[in-house]
């Protein structure tokens, strides 16, 4: 286990201390951080939220939402009691920041504290909530504040979401969270590309022949539908998730693990995208949208009818070949695919290498497959390098694929922490590498408005695909065409 680092004595204010967010991840991350001792003197952590409700309340309702959500044997009465100590509730509207007077004077009582305001809140809010902070005079110099995702959702809001904080707030104190940057396994990318002499001279065009990056959902869009509605898949996972597992896997080795050493070589990455233009989009991505059919044994109505039987057209999956332009990657396409009511929860990264040149081996009863270095995000985390081997006898030669398999539950044997445990502390620690810097943010942006543009200058269709399946049949095609499927086969 890791050595566990104590962070000096905070307030932790949380903007939208009753909603999802707070409830379901943020609340049970700050607990487990100080059931393992790593919070010193008596922190705290402040919910603040419109509602008129006593402290006692929220208490209850953090009691609850911490008993559904930790596994089993993890709730002790003991350790809730001591964190129950921790948490306070004020009342406060983010929209009238004239009326914050409770939060300023509990504030007040600690001003030399590290102070982080967390805004689990609609992003509509981030601007207003940051100026209601500067107004009261609650910025201080140990000062941070954390935007969740989505920092607006196009480039233009992104700007003005990043203008308006940034008038309140130094870049290095804002603290954009996009939570895979949280997940063991993502942090492990870097451990396996840098820490390990084995990869970096293949991990280019001469030996790679393409990367897939997945990542699965079996679940629909549940209690978010109305909001989803309005996002669609692009915006909900690719903006974020997938381009910054891309930019890990396709970066340059950074100079050093510094926040802007690393920040600096993902942004290059955005920057090489190439466009999906009017010309190109069709044939570089897949839209679509669950209908009806069976999710793990269980039958599953389709997007339309969650919505109430209404006609949209937004895409709960999207596919999409991606090229970097660059000298590394000139020609090797990274695909990516990601959606809702899928067969299984899975996310996971495959580099697949070229084929041998020449086989040595004829009529072989798998033909020679490429290698492939799968890296698996979630669930089963682990490693693993798919190789060929002989086929043991005496007879003939034939080959057989297998694997080298890391799993990092059985190498380490641990819980995994919850990616917002990590990305809480890194906050406190003021260390800002695991988060998106502003010109990140933008130029994702900027290439995901491209393609919604280009999708709706072409009136790009939106296809169907029956939940419980991997996806619309256009998806296979984009990469049949190439010569290539989706690892596992489907
Ligand atoms: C969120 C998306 O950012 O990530 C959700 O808004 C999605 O739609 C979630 O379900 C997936 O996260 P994880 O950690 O479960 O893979």
């Amino acid at each position: 286990m890791a050595k566990l680092i104590p962070v000096d004595e905070f307030d932790l204010v949380i903007f939208g201390g009753t909603g999802d967010l707070a409830m379901r991840k943020l609340l049970p991350a700050l607990y487990h951080r100080d059931r393992d001792g790593q919070f010193t003197g008596d922190s705290r952590i402040i919910a603040a939220s419109r509602r008129d409700i006593t402290r006692d309340e929220y208490l209850g309702r953090v009691e609850t939402a911490l008993k559904n959500s930790l596994k089993e044997g993890e709730f002790e009465d003991s350790q809730w009691t001591a964190f129950r100590d921790r948490v306070h509730y004020v009342q406060a509207d983010a929209g009238n920041p004239e009326a914050w007077s409770g939060l300023s004077s509990m504030l007040g009582e600690h001003p030399g504290r590290d102070r982080v305001a967390y805004l689990a809140t609609a992003p509509s809010l981030f601007g207003p909530i940051a100026r209601g902070l500067k107004q009261n005079g609650l910025v201080t110099a140990t000062s941070r504040i954390v935007l969740e995702k989505p920092v607006g959702q196009d480039e233009a809001s992104a700007r003005e979401i990043n203008n308006a904080v940034g008038h309140c707030f130094a870049e290095d104190r804002i603290f954009r969270i996009d939570h895979y940057l949280g997940k063991e396994t993502v942090q492990n990318l870097l451990a396996l590309r840098f820490g390990n002499s084995l990869f970096e001279p293949l991990w280019r065009l001469n030996a790679v022949d393409h990367v897939q990056i997945t990542v699965a959902e079996d679940l629909g869009v549940g209690g978010r539908i109305e909001f989803y509605d309005r996002i669609g898949a692009l915006r909900d996972m690719v903006q974020n998730h997938m381009l910054q597992l891309l930019c890990l896997v396709a970066m340059e080795p950074p100079a050093s693990l510094h926040h802007d050493a690393v920040r600096d070589e993902k942004i290059k990455v955005l920057r090489a995208l190439r466009p999906l233009t009017e010309a190109n989009v069709k044939t570089n991505s897949v839209r679509g949208q669950y209908n009806a059919g069976t999710v793990n044994g269980e039958p599953a109505v389709g997007f339309d009818e969650e919505l109430g039987d209404a006609k949209s057209t937004t895409e709960t999956f999207v596919a999409l070949k991606v090229e970097i332009d660059n000298w590394r990657w000139s020609n090797v396409p990274f695909y990516l695919r990601t959606g809702k009511r899928l067969k299984d929860k899975h996310s996971e990264i495959v580099v697949q290498f070229k084929d041998v040149p020449h086989s040595i081996f004829p009529q072989q009863k798998y033909g020679v497959q490429p290698n492939r270095l799968t890296i698996r995000l979630q669930p089963d985390e682990g490693v693993r390098l798919s190789l060929m081997a002989k086929e043991p006898g005496p007879g003939g030669f034939d080959l057989q694929p297998v694997s080298l398999n890391l799993s990092f539950e059985e190498t380490f044997g641990l819980r995994y922490p919850d990616a917002y445990e990590r990305l809480l502390m890194e906050v406190l620690r003021g260390n800002p590498a695991l988060f998106m810097r502003r010109d990140e943010v933008e130029s994702a942006w900027k290439w995901i408005d491209t393609i919604i543009a280009s999708w709706e200058a072409t009136e790009q269709t939106v296809e169907t695909y029956v939940a419980g399946s991997w996806g619309p049949t256009a998806s296979s095609l984009l990469m049949d065409r190439d010569g290539r499927a989706w690892r596992p086969d489907n």
